[in-house]
């Protein structure tokens, strides 16, 4: 593309993030299983919050979204003054990539991991590096082989998408301690509500005890408010001190907030859709494993199925499409012979079983 602007290389490189959609062309109920949203949809109280708050939109929001800080933190436990809001996760990861990146240093993150990483970090300037997996998890030896002096920020997803793999709090914790203090590690929660496996860590211990590690979350996943675009981070005041520099001061929007306060409120909304999630999953994988797919283990909202070729996981999604379920191309992870589905309802993920037993007879048919 040419442009008479003189834009920094790096940004002329950005594929700009394509989302999974929303809409196809279908008589079929429509099943949206692209974006690892809530099936069941937010809680009717967090509507009601956002909804009540709108009479009062002449007025611009809480800049330090001080009520739902509060909120968090009585919830969770983290002090309050260690706490930021962003307009979704991805908000943060790019207020970090912004403030701690510069041209010339570079951006870690583990060969899979979450998109965002490398755009934000390409949109600052810094070099975006992704350090080879072992079996679609992070290598911890690699990551830190990876180190340079020029290393500002590492990004780890835990839980990763698109991959539903997790690295463990050892694995975090060596990571961490192979670093210098001048160098962030930023551990994107995403999906951590979900997990309950033993050896799993948030990373919040480590942003407890550190001044270098800062965790994300996000309100988008399990809570259902993808819509209302709202995230947050916790962190020491030191970079805390350093991310509200360069963050717009009404980056959250009022009915966003009182949305996510509200949802915090409604905890047994929340943990149904945990139980349902956690539920299916297990036989979401033991299923379509049975159909003699590869099927990832993963302890997200959602599972990556290997076709075993581009070819014919393209074949597919354009198979599935047809029955009206929208599912992840994850090509641009380098992960072309995968789809990724979000876990949806029971009668959604038993739509798919069949779907899927349709689809492999029909090869079988040469159809
Ligand atoms: C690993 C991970 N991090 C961050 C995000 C961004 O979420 P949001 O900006 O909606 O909070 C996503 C969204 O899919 C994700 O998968």
């Amino acid at each position: 593309m040419s442009s008479d602007f003189d834009i920094k290389d790096s940004i002329m490189t950005i594929h700009p993030y394509s989302p999974g959609e929303s809409k196809i062309d279908t008589d079929f109920p429509l099943r949206q299983l692209a974006a690892n949203e809530a099936p069941l949809g937010p809680s009717p109280k967090a509507v009601e919050a956002a909804q009540d708050s709108l009479v009062t939109a002449n007025r611009y929001p809480d800049s330090s979204a001080a009520a739902l800080r509060a909120k968090i933190s009585e919830r969770f436990g983290f002090p309050a003054e260690n706490l930021i809001c962003g307009a979704g996760s991805d908000e943060l990861i790019s207020l970090i990539c912004a403030a701690f990146a510069e041209e010339g240093s570079e951006v870690l993150y583990s060969q899979h991991g979450f998109l965002m990483y490398k755009i934000s970090a390409l949109a600052a300037g810094a070099t975006p590096v992704a350090v080879p997996e072992t079996d679609l998890r992070m290598n911890v030896d690699n990551m830190i082989a990876a180190l340079t002096e020029r290393t500002r920020v590492v990004f780890v997803a835990n839980p990763n998408n698109p991959t539903g793999s997790y690295s463990t709090g050892e694995e975090l914790a060596r990571l961490h301690a192979a670093l210098p203090p001048s160098t962030l590690l930023a551990i994107d929660a995403a999906y951590s509500e979900y997990v309950d496996a033993d050896d799993y860590s948030d990373g919040s211990d480590l942003v407890a005890t550190h001044s270098n590690v800062m965790m994300t979350r996000t309100f988008s996943k399990l809570f259902g408010l993808a819509a209302l675009r709202i995230g947050w981070g916790y962190a020491s005041e030191d970079v805390i001190a350093i991310l509200n520099r360069v963050r717009g001061p009404f980056n959250v929007s009022v009915p966003a907030q009182a949305a996510a306060t509200a949802a915090l409120d409604d905890w047994d909304w929340a943990m149904n859709a945990k139980e349902l999630n956690n539920r299916l999953l297990p036989v979401v994988i033991q299923r379509i494993r049975g159909m003699g797919l590869q099927v990832y283990d993963s302890v997200g909202n959602f599972v990556l199925i290997d076709f075993g070729s581009a070819e014919r996981s393209t074949a597919a999604d354009a198979y599935l499409r047809s029955q009206g379920v929208i599912g992840r191309s994850v090509a641009a992870y380098g992960l072309a012979s995968c789809l990724r589905m979000t876990i949806g309802t029971e009668a959604d993920m038993d739509f798919i079983f069949g779907a899927l037993e349709r689809f492999i007879d029909s090869e079988s048919k040469g159809a």
